[in-house]
């Protein structure tokens, strides 16, 4: 949701703006652009409309040198994605440049207001009130100026303003949207999120909400939203940065579904052991009594997120027997919900950014529930709002498809519906051996999957032509469908439906005909028989059958068109299992048909407004 960097320091800026901008272009790509000021104090901007790509042949063409400045790669909310709406935008005297993500709700009164003073606008976008704004309070001090503007805007921002007149020189705030400083030597760094600054320093600060950061190349200073001054604390980031790198992978996205067995075992690692059955969830504060006292879980979540709470219900209720609601969190927030006293809430988030995701959390926290975050970025807004954090242990998730974040997400909620069970006395300590030791198969029984790729890739080469697909599925395997489909939705553009499988003869099954393949994923399971019915009713309708099945499943095969498998596993893991081939059939099917995988249209990896 569009992503900005800032840089003043020693180093020719040019070059690690653009750096930046290429690491944070998963959050928007409608257009790109960058301010910098030059030693002789003045402002060059170049900004272009598409993809990054257009801006960087933009500044070939006519390169640009310069101290320090800022940049931008947006993903449109007001204005169409021209390059007269691209960030940075400036003042009218070309001394001022601001880059912002987020929505500024109140910008028609503002704009208004700025009109009849006579400021003229040059843009569609919110954010040109901001610089106008920051150009009108200016009296020498462009973070007083910055601080007074902050007063006047309704709505979320982050934004980094450089002023020619203030050399070397930035000054950022946030509200909603996250901003992190890196710290380094002679030099700092801002950006959306942590890849930009990992290749100069692993020492960061995130700064809160209300905050506003000074940041020379000496020094950072924090105000807190009454300008009172706040220490600075930094944060050691303890990622690979190789493993924000595509390694040889043609996507992100193929990389991030071959890393999912490491992610789930860095999940698991130092959290259970499966020789004593011992499961700690230190960071959650899940102890014996809060156990006992919840009286139900809520999990918010928003995307496949949300389709990872489906799966956490059946696991919780079933294993630990405790009620869990579940709710997309765009929807929690504005429908007057019921929250019980003794509510645990959940936010499933694998930014720890997303609007809504945070909202709901927030609401439900001011109807008395406790709340917990599963989340895969550290320091996030989710992660610091909570009183108990799940980290998925997943690493940068760059691909706007998720894939990793998920499994590694099943996999936390799993654990927690483990440990809740133990702490209620609802599972034998065998029991819960039993199932840890399944649990660590995953990783392996994964990397059996993806090395079926070429096969999954000739299913691809056979359904690429059809124009809509239903993906089925019962119990903990329908939110999977759920899944399913919305992968192939993102990023192959094809219309795909998610349904439980018993619910075709309830509509759906209208649909079906030689021209509507039904993804059913039907792995052994006590809902088996009656998945492999429906599968049945679907093929007497000429529908064109892809199963996901159990290996050596011979039933299956005589009415399948085409089947994957995966091994065979306790049923309880099957979602894990399943959502593999899934993730691997939609990568394939936008491969081929010519679509971009890591960047599909109209998406963001992180939605930080409504
Ligand atoms: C966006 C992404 C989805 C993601 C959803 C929730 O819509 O495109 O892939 O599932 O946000 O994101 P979160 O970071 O809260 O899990």
């Amino acid at each position: 949701m569009c992503g900005i960097v800032g840089y003043v320091g020693h180093r020719d800026v040019v070059p690690i703006l653009l750096e930046g901008l290429t690491r944070l272009e998963y959050r928007g790509y409608d257009s790109a652009g960058v301010a910098v000021v030059d030693r002789g104090g003045s402002v060059g901007i170049r900004r272009a409309a598409g993809k990054l790509v257009n801006l960087k042949t933009e500044l070939a063409d006519d390169p640009l040198a310069g101290a320090y400045g800022i940049g931008h790669t947006r993903w449109a909310t007001h204005g169409k994605p021209t390059t007269e709406n691209a960030h940075p935008h400036q003042d009218a005297a070309g001394r001022i440049a601001l880059v912002h993500n987020g929505i500024i709700e109140n910008f028609l009164e503002l704009r208004s207001g700025l009109e009849e003073r006579g400021v003229e606008f040059v843009s569609e976008t919110d954010t040109e009130v901001i610089v106008h704004l920051v150009s009108s309070y200016y009296e020498g001090d462009l973070a007083a100026a910055v601080r007074r503007t902050l007063d006047d805007l309704e709505g979320i921002y982050a934004i980094v303003v450089a002023s020619a007149d203030e050399p070397d020189k930035l000054v950022t705030a946030r509200q909603g949207p996250p901003i992190v400083v890196g710290l380094g030597e002679n030099e700092n760094f801002i950006a959306s999120d942590v890849p930009p600054v990992m290749g100069y320093t692993r020492d960061v600060v995130f700064l809160d909400d209300g905050q506003l950061a000074v940041v020379t190349p000496d020094e950072v200073t924090i105000q807190d939203g009454a300008g009172n001054a706040v220490e600075a604390v930094a944060q050691r980031v303890t990622w690979d940065p190789v493993t924000a790198e595509k390694g040889g992978f043609k996507h992100f996205m193929l990389k991030e579904i071959h890393e999912q067995p490491t992610a789930i075992r860095d999940s698991l690692i130092g959290r259970v052991n499966r020789h004593t059955g011992q499961i700690d969830l230190g960071e959650l504060n899940l102890d014996e009594d809060l156990a006992n006292s919840m009286s139900e879980l809520l999990l918010l979540g928003c995307g496949t997120s949300w389709h990872a709470a489906l799966v956490g219900k059946y696991w919780i209720e079933k294993l630990a027997g405790v009620p869990v609601k579940v709710d997309h969190a765009s929807e929690f927030r504005y429908r007057d919900p019921l929250v019980a006293d003794g509510a645990v809430a959940c936010a499933i988030t694998q930014s720890g950014e997303t609007a809504d995701t945070l909202a709901a959390t927030r609401e439900a926290k001011d109807r008395g529930a406790k709340l917990w975050t599963i989340c895969n970025v550290v320091g996030s807004m989710a992660t610091r709002i909570s009183d108990g954090v799940l980290l998925t242990q997943a690493g940068p998730e760059i691909g706007v498809a998720s894939t990793k974040a998920f499994t590694t997400q099943l996999t936390c909620l799993y654990l927690i519906a483990l440990k809740l069970a133990e702490l209620r006395g609802r599972l034998s300590r065998e029991a819960i051996e039993l199932r840890l030791h399944n649990l660590a198969r995953l990783p392996g029984q994964i990397e059996g999957i993806v090395a079926q790729a070429d096969k999954i890739d000739e299913v691809a080469r056979r359904v690429q032509h059809f124009k809509q697909f239903l993906f089925i599925g019962r119990g903990l395997l329908y939110p999977i469908a759920l899944e399913g489909a919305l992968k192939l939705k993102e990023i192959s553009y094809i219309h795909a439906h998610g349904y439980p499988a018993g619910e075709m003869k309830h509509g759906p099954i209208a649909l079906i005909d030689d021209g509507v393949p039904i993804v059913a994923l039907a792995p052994q399971s006590d809902l088996y028989e009656k998945t492999a019915s429906n599968m049945q009713e679907a093929k007497a309708r000429d529908g064109f059958i892809l199963a996901v099945a159990t290996e050596g499943d011979e039933n299956l095969a005589d009415f399948s068109d085409e089947l994957l498998s995966i091994p065979d596993c306790l049923p309880e893991f099957a979602p894990l299992l399943a959502s593999v081939p899934l993730q691997l059939l939609s990568y394939y099917v936008a491969v081929r048909l010519g679509c971009d995988v890591d960047q599909p249209r109209n998406l963001a990896k992180s939605v930080t407004v409504e």
